[in-house]
């Protein structure tokens, strides 16, 4: 398990869009943690139970504060409603992290960041971070309408604000993002970054894949997921302990083992975050989790463990 360390609110903003954009820093009085772009904190919500993972949004190059930026999103299940009650200035939180799960390929020749909504945050830490290394990127950021545009100020004043492409659903035709002429053409060297809504995500990178961009090169970052984790009841064996569980239909993996005196930690328990990879020795995987690769879901030999099931019967390395 990950030491979690208390930060402390210095500064809060609240941005077109119903955002609120975060500034924190160790109660300690320590200097904040470095992080790398695209790197995000598990923020822990205890009037809701739960943790959540927010983008970092500052500069890398940033040592005063880290910033993040959380969407009030009434279709959440409470972990923004909870972050936007419970953040004012002063307010302290139960943090892991930094980590990161959609780190940059810096010897990229060319760069795409494609961020839809509340999905830019990772990618102005990455526009930082590319050009101070003077890299060719461009970001495209995609929202309903400049009313809800946050960051507008920030980015249209950036030092590489010429990169800054915007796009508004409710202007023209010809300002939206068009991926058959705004993605550039596929190169082992050209790696594009993309998130937001799922809906947007599943567009842009079934478009740039069948462009003929590599998988590998098309970099995904999920903030939330509709995940169903309901199926055929499978077998659990714990091959360390001995015990062999039933899941059932609406049962997960990490829900039943608890039951039995095996936890497993989870964080956003819908697939997005990593925390429950859990080691796989036998048995055939049903992935339903939005985090491993192509090639790590081929090897079955991981799984999410809060959302991810089994054929038949899974031996599981705890
Ligand atoms: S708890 Fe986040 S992927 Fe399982």
């Amino acid at each position: 398990m990950t030491a979690s360390q208390i930060y402390k609110v210095i500064d809060r903003t609240d941005d077109r869009g119903n955002i609120a954009r975060i500034r924190l820093v160790p109660e300690s009085g320590e200097a904040p943690a470095r992080f790398e772009a695209g790197a995000h904190l598990d923020v822990y919500l205890p009037d809701v139970d739960l943790w959540r993972q927010y983008s970092l949004c500052s500069n890398p190059a940033e040592t005063g504060f880290l910033e993040i930026g959380v969407l009030k999103d009434p279709n959440s299940r409470g972990g923004s409603d909870a972050v936007h009650r419970a953040a004012v200035k002063g307010a302290t939180f139960k943090i892991e992290g930094p980590r990161n799960h959609f780190p940059l390929d810096e010897t990229a020749t060319k760069t795409v960041l494609l961020g839809g909504g509340i999905g830019v945050t990772p990618m102005i830490a990455m526009a930082e971070r590319l050009h101070a290394l003077g890299k060719d990127f461009v970001l495209h950021y995609c929202t309903r309408s400049e009313d809800v545009t946050a960051f507008k100020d920030q980015l249209r004043a950036a030092p590489y604000a010429d990169r800054v492409v915007f796009h508004h659903d409710d202007q023209d035709e010809d300002q939206r993002l068009d991926l058959a002429r705004d993605l550039p053409a596929p190169d082992a060297d050209t790696h594009l970054y993309v998130c937001g809504p799922q809906g947007f995500m599943d567009w842009v990178i079934t478009n740039a894949e069948a462009a003929g961009h590599a998988t590998p090169n098309v970099h995904r970052e999920y903030f939330s997921a509709d995940v169903d984790a309901s199926g055929d009841s499978f077998e659990v064996e714990c091959a360390q302990s001995g015990l062999t569980v039933e899941i059932g239909p609406e049962d997960t993996i990490v829900r039943v083992l608890a039951k039995h005196g095996i936890e497993i930690e989870v964080k956003c328990e819908e697939g997005v975050c990593g925390t429950c990879i859990t080691d796989v020795l036998e048995g055939e995987i049903d992935h339903r989790d939005q985090f491993l690769t192509e090639e790590e879901r081929e090897d079955m030999d991981q799984l999410c463990a809060c959302c991810s099931r089994g054929k038949g019967k899974l031996v599981l390395d705890i």
